[in-house]
Parts: C-alpha cells; structure tokens; sequence
C-alpha cells in the first residue's frame, strides 16, 4: 500500500485532543521515563507542600508530544491546584492576560502553552506578575486615564516552549526551575505503548511493542498515534491483536520506514542532497517540500539531528554520511547528487 503524506502520522491531527485526553497519565507514577525531570519535579513538589509555599515558575522545553502539557496538569493534580490553560498566539494584549490573572488562587497554576510566542509587550507585563505578584490596571480612557496596582495572590507559572532559544533572557531568568524534555529512548516507549494499548484494550505483543517503540521518533503521542492506527488495521484483520507482522504492515501503510522515517522527512533530506550535500537554509527547504519552517524545525529536525541524518551549521541544513548510505539504500537517492 503507498503511503499518504497529506496523511503524515507525525504532524498535527485534529482528532487527538479526545484520544490525549483518554491515554494522558493521571498521575505522576503514571508518567512513564524521563526520570530525572520526574525525580527533581518531585523534590520541588514535596518542598513546597512542607514549607507550604508556592512552587516556584517552571519552565518546560523540548519538542512537541513529550509530555510538557501532561505535566502541567500532574503537578495541578499532585499539588491540589486549579490549573488555567492558555497560549502565546492567544494572549493579543495585556488586558487579556491581566483577566486570567487576576482569577487565580493562591497556589493555582498558570499554563502558557507556546510561551516563546508571547508577543513582547505581554510578555513584559508578566515580569512584575511573576516577581512581584502585581500588575498594573489601566481604569478609564482618555484624560481620565489612571492605572492602579493589584496584588495577586502568589500563582504558578508554568511555561512550555518548543524552542527555548526564543525566549529572551531577562524572561528565562524569571524561571526558578527549568527543565528540558528529551526523546524517549525505545525501552521508554515500550512502556508508554504497554500501557496504551492495555487502556485501549487491544492486545499487543511484546516483539510487536518492541517494533513500533523504534519507530516512533523518540515521541509518546507519536507512539499513540501509531498504535492507535494499528489497532484500526488490527481489528479488522486480526481480531484485534497487534502481532509482529501486523505491526510491520501498519507501519508500511504509514510510510514509516525502519529508521522511523516518514515522507516529510525523506523529502527534507532529498533536498539537501539535490544541493550536494548543503548547507542549505532552512527557508530554501521550507519552500522546497511545501511545509512551514516552524514545524520542519519544531517536529522533523530535532529526530533527523538526533539519528546522524542531518547537521545544523551556521551556514545551514548539512546531510551527513548517514543520508547518502540511507539514500543508497532504499535506491531512491536524487540523481542530480551524482554529477
Ligand atoms: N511520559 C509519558 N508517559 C505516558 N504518556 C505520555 C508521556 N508523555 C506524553 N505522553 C502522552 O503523549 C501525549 C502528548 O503529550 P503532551 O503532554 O500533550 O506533549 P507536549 O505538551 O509536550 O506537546 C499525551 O496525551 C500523553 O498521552
Ligand atoms: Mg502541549
């Protein structure tokens, strides 16, 4: 069966807020790997509780699908906290995040999802939130104009970001506890696709869970994506049971090769090797396969960097060694590399 790419298993679906909120953990024993965020999130935790004071402002980092949100919402669980959601993009002026604010309790949690993409002056209205606990309200317009200060109760904020790098410094600093997320290792994801398909209630081999835990890019949602997939194909050929070959067949119909690549990321790569090799920039590959430079950074970069496929440079995008080979192998590599 051919592959979809409009079909990509690894870009964003619209349908996975229901099935994220079914296979989300509920509590931190259920959060699966990254143990020393998870062991120094815990010591945070506890301290706070026996000093009865607020947790300090966190700031999550790492790639899409790697549990940031899902921490958010253990720590709400763990502390007892209302937690409130909102994002960057969302968040147009500082009136609307003065509204937000003001809502809160004490000890309740502040979620900002995409917080590099703060716009600046929203972004500045925060600091005296996050230091001071106050903000400034303007009343009235015109020639009437006056601000008054309003104290807060002492909040929360968690931050997450895919690209820490865009936040600015004095921001950063405001962050008692930063803490990077990284890819899952397969052992890791083995676990988290265990435990998945036990909440599905489909049955899977442990060859089968070993199988797709490779090929899940390092990624939680990405592993539940697949086997959530799988378990379509799985229910309709094989009683609902994920065996080996069933697996292998669903990661055929999914385009996702045996280094855990996909479309998207075999028509990055080729890109760079129709230019020798590069560098090229991240605009001309952009442009080249027909997808936003944020997701090629934020979902495709940081699997290809981490698997040896590419380089970042000052200069731009470089293929390594490990493309051309990879190339030379599925026998699909661009011509125009040759001469
Ligand atoms: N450590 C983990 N253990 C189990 N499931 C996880 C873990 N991390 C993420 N997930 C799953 O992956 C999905 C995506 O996680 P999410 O927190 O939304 O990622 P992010 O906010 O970093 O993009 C969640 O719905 C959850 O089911
Ligand atoms: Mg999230």
């Amino acid at each position: 069966m051919k592959p979809n790419p409009q079909n990509s298993v690894f870009s964003p679906h619209p349908e996975d807020d229901h099935w994220e909120n079914t296979l989300r953990p509920q509590r931190l024993e259920e959060f699966l790997g990254q143990q020393k965020v998870v062991a120094n999130l815990k010591i945070y935790l506890q301290a706070a509780q026996k000093r009865q004071e607020v947790l300090d402002h966190i700031l999550f980092s790492g790639a899409p699908g790697l549990g940031k949100t899902t921490l958010a919402h253990l720590i709400a669980t763990e502390m007892g906290v209302t937690l409130r959601a909102t994002s960057g993009p969302i968040l147009e002026k500082a009136g609307d995040l003065a509204g937000l604010l003001t809502s809160l309790q004490k000890g309740d949690i502040l979620f900002i999802d995409e917080i590099h993409r703060l716009k600046p002056i929203v972004e500045e209205y925060l600091y005296s939130a996050m230091e001071d606990f106050c903000i400034d309200v303007m009343l009235d317009q015109g020639p009437n104009a006056r601000s008054i200060t309003i104290h807060l109760p002492p909040f929360t904020l968690i931050g997450a970001t895919t690209r820490e790098g865009l936040l600015s410094a004095p921001f950063r600093a405001r962050f008692g506890i930063l803490e990077k997320l990284d890819l899952y290792p397969p052992n890791e994801l083995e676990q988290i696709l265990l435990r998945s398909a036990k909440i599905l209630n489909v049955h899977i081999d442990p060859d089968a869970a070993q199988l797709l835990s490779q090929r899940c890019r390092g990624t939680p949602r990405i592993a539940n994506r697949i086997i959530r997939r799988i378990r379509d194909l799985a229910e309709v050929q094989s009683g609902g049971h994920i065996s080996v070959e069933i697996a292998q067949k669903g990661l055929e119909m999914l385009g996702v090769d045996e280094h855990g690549l996909e479309e998207m990321d075999r028509k990055i790569l080729k890109v760079l090797l129709q230019h020798q090799g590069g560098p090229v920039g991240l605009k001309t590959i952009a442009v080249s396969v027909g997808e936003e430079e944020r997701t090629i950074e934020d979902v495709y970069e940081p699997y290809l960097i981490q698997q040896g496929f590419l380089l970042k440079t000052p200069r731009g995008r470089v293929a390594s060694p490990k493309t051309l080979q990879y190339f030379r192998q599925t026998q699909s590599y661009p011509q125009s590399f040759l001469f």
